[in-house]
């Protein structure tokens, strides 16, 4: 059974085509990395003006590279948020249209169900109940589930989310956006312990706060006069800040995961989300994961981030319970899974 998805929640319009929920036929992401980086974040009103642009090229290759058309298709699967309302309107009224010229049913996926369902891409699918670490740029949560819209959430960040973190304090570094991939390949060849940054572990409690690590970078950079200052890229100061807060979200991260396995006694964890690719990340869950014999699934790196094929997957299990929208599916900006 054929699904088509659709995401377009923030600033990547993405399409693809899914079989039977696990095995993907294509999955098209077109990043608008090159419009939004030199403004260090991304511009909502330009975000959905280059969805508008790219929808309809990207659900065509999506198509072609499947090999298949409209009428292979079983069911059409999109984002309806939590995401950028412009950007997420732009998904749905694509959607909405092929719907009503097709007859083919439309089925709204909350953008984190999309990131727990990347899951069920890979080699090995878990089986339930897993615990769901979501961490990207909108979202740092986990989420216990017993099977398909079964989510219960057991803690969320307070403020900032763990991508959130990193693309801010690329900013302050002068690194560019998105600010986790160039964060994670300078600390690499940094030294962790070189500085000490702070850790919200926020004791009894699964939530998580990183606004206040992002702000002791801030008064790090003041204290030593090199905040708004042109610092060199690759300087030892610059691979030692972002190793030394790499260290500090890592250890938060997975300290948080450990005690969610504790108080829950699911030892199965899902990890997703664009912060999900990081490398010292996933050796760290890896290791933990080894040493408390703990399952551990790490979607590839193409779909921890943003992605239509977890979409489609996740529509396929909407669409298998029957759970058909209407032509009246409205996207939102803030949604609970
Ligand atoms: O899941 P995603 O593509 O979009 C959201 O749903 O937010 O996540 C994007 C976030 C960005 O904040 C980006 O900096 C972060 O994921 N990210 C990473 C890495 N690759 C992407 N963070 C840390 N290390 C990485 N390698
Ligand atoms: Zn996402």
């Amino acid at each position: 059974m054929l699904i088509l998805g659709i995401d377009t929640s923030c600033d990547d319009t993405s399409a693809g085509i899914v079989d039977n929920g696990r095995k993907i036929l294509s999955d098209i992401v077109s990043t608008q990395k090159e419009i939004h980086e030199k403004y260090g974040g991304i511009v909502p009103e330009l975000a959905s003006r280059r969805h508008i642009e790219m929808i309809y090229p990207v659900v065509d290759e999506a198509l072609k590279t499947a090999g298949v058309s409209l009428s292979d298709v079983s069911g059409i699967a999109v984002c309806k948020g939590p995401g950028l309302i412009g950007s997420l309107l732009v998904g749905c009224s694509f959607a909405k249209a092929i719907s009503y010229a097709t007859n083919i049913p439309l089925l709204g996926v909350n953008h984190l169900e999309g990131h727990i369902f990347s899951s069920f891409l890979g080699e090995y699918e878990p089986d339930f109940p897993f615990l769901a670490l979501i961490v990207s740029g909108g979202h740092t949560s986990i989420y216990k589930v017993d099977g398909f819209g079964k989510y219960t959430e057991l803690g969320r960040t307070r403020d900032d989310a763990a991508g959130e973190a990193y693309d801010k304090v690329s900013k302050l570094l002068g690194l560019g956006y998105p600010g986790g991939p160039v964060i994670d390949r300078l600390a690499r060849e940094g030294n962790p312990n070189a500085i000490r940054f702070p850790r919200a572990y926020l004791p009894k409690s699964l939530d998580f706060s990183f606004s206040g690590l992002k702000t002791a970078v801030l008064n790090f950079l003041k204290e030593k006069g090199l905040y708004q200052k042109k610092i060199e890229v690759d300087s030892a100061l610059i691979r030692d800040i972002s190793a030394s807060f790499q260290k500090s979200v890592v250890d938060v991260l997975v300290r948080k995961t450990e005690w969610a396995i504790k108080r829950s006694f699911v030892k199965r964890v899902v990890l997703s989300g664009g912060v999900a690719a990081n490398s010292e990340l996933r050796r760290r869950m890896i290791e933990m994961a080894d040493e408390r014999g703990v399952e551990l699934f790490l979607p590839p790196i193409s779909l921890c981030t943003d992605n239509a094929a977890m979409i489609a997957s996740a529509g396929y299990f909407h669409l298998n319970s029957n759970n058909i929208a209407g032509l009246d599916l409205n996207p939102q900006a803030y949604l609970l899974l």
